[in-house]
């Protein structure tokens, strides 16, 4: 594997069936020709993904919408000329042909035109008309926000990782299903629901965005090495406190600054949800490098606007095991 700037290589690479990570405005994505039966089973056995997982499309322009979606509603319309290039991904009915390794072997296939200049390039350098990249990161694992940290997760499986700087989004892309009877949100981002029902010219009142947020229905992904645990601000003195009597060791994400006497790792983030997300991964992977006994996060704001954030730290500390 190398890493630089060489689009044009990267784009003969996928035109060649391999995998290449690539920026995008949210996380790094691990790109393969979305048309190609070799290259997908390249990507799923890299990810150490289950292959009835679907991947997203990454196009370059949404004329190619048809490429791979039919009987597309014109709110897809409305939202691609609202969001796109951006962080939005929407699913749609599948076109015939669209393989199954793309859609999971579902009639349904999600697409999106990044924001990123680097990854506009490389689509449409590349042949095929869509680059198929889920994160790239080991199958359950963070996401990578920056090309070194997609380096030290893959070896020569990956051949080429284009740098492109740290992602300005950093936390996946909001996606939007448009397939039933009205639309909904599948996963929260940086694109808030607000957002969606004002571009839709929604009331609040009408219904139809309901968000699977209940954690137990959650699968734990997103997840650092070590245990993780969210903690309201109120707590957050107690429960320290409580590890340290134990002779445990924490690292802290926190608004606010640590006390005098903390002498472990302790990021003090924003109270701004789009600074918090673009830091968030980044955070917790240098959080995870302290090797604590439990990385503790203060609880975000319940405001509606930080579900994207709150989305990842509640899978980040889903199913984790161990006493405390
Ligand atoms: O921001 C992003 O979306 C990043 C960048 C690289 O574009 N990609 C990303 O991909 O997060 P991935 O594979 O890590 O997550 C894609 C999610 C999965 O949860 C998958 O189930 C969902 O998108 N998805 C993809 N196609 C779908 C479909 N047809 N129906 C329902 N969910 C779908
Ligand atoms: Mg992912």
């Amino acid at each position: 594997m190398s890493i630089g700037k060489d689009i044009e290589l990267a784009a003969e690479l996928i035109n060649r069936g391999e995998l290449v990570a690539f920026p995008t405005e949210t996380v790094y994505g691990l790109g393969a020709d979305a048309t190609s039966p070799d290259a997908l089973t390249r990507l799923y056995r890299a990810k150490g993904r289950p292959t009835d997982h679907p991947v997203i499309v990454h196009i370059h322009d949404v004329s190619l919408l048809s490429e791979w979606a039919v009987a597309i509603p014109d709110s897809a319309f409305v939202l691609a000329e609202s969001f796109w290039p951006g962080p939005l991904t929407l699913v749609l009915r599948r076109k015939e042909g669209v393989l199954d390794q793309v859609t999971g072997g579902q009639d349904t296939v999600g697409l999106r035109i990044p924001g990123h200049p680097l990854a506009l390039e490389l689509i449409e350098k590349a042949a095929s008309c869509g680059i198929a990249a889920p994160s790239a990161n080991k199958f359950g694992r963070l996401s990578p926000t920056r090309a070194e940290d997609v380096a030290a997760e893959f070896g020569d499986e990956v051949s080429y990782v284009l740098d492109g700087g740290p992602c300005r989004v950093g936390i996946e892309s909001t996606i939007v299903d448009l397939t039933g009877e009205s639309w909904r949100i599948l996963r929260p981002g940086q694109i808030t629901e607000t957002a969606i029902r004002a571009a839709l010219d929604l009331d609040s009142r009408e219904t139809g965005a309901e968000t699977p947020r209940a954690p137990g229905s959650m699968k734990s992904h997103y997840a650092p090495s070590r245990p993780l645990v969210i903690v309201q601000e109120g707590d957050l003195e107690r429960f320290l406190g409580e590890l340290a009597s134990q002779n445990k060791t924490a690292a802290v994400l926190s608004f606010r600054q640590p006390p005098g006497t903390f002498a472990s790792s302790w990021i003090v983030a924003e109270k701004n949800r789009e600074h918090y997300g673009k830091d968030l991964y980044a955070s917790l992977r240098s959080l995870d490098t302290s090797a604590p006994d439990w990385i503790v996060v203060e609880s975000p704001p319940a405001d509606p606007d930080w579900d994207g954030v709150r989305d990842r730290l509640l899978r980040a500390a889903f199913r984790k095991e161990g006493k405390i």
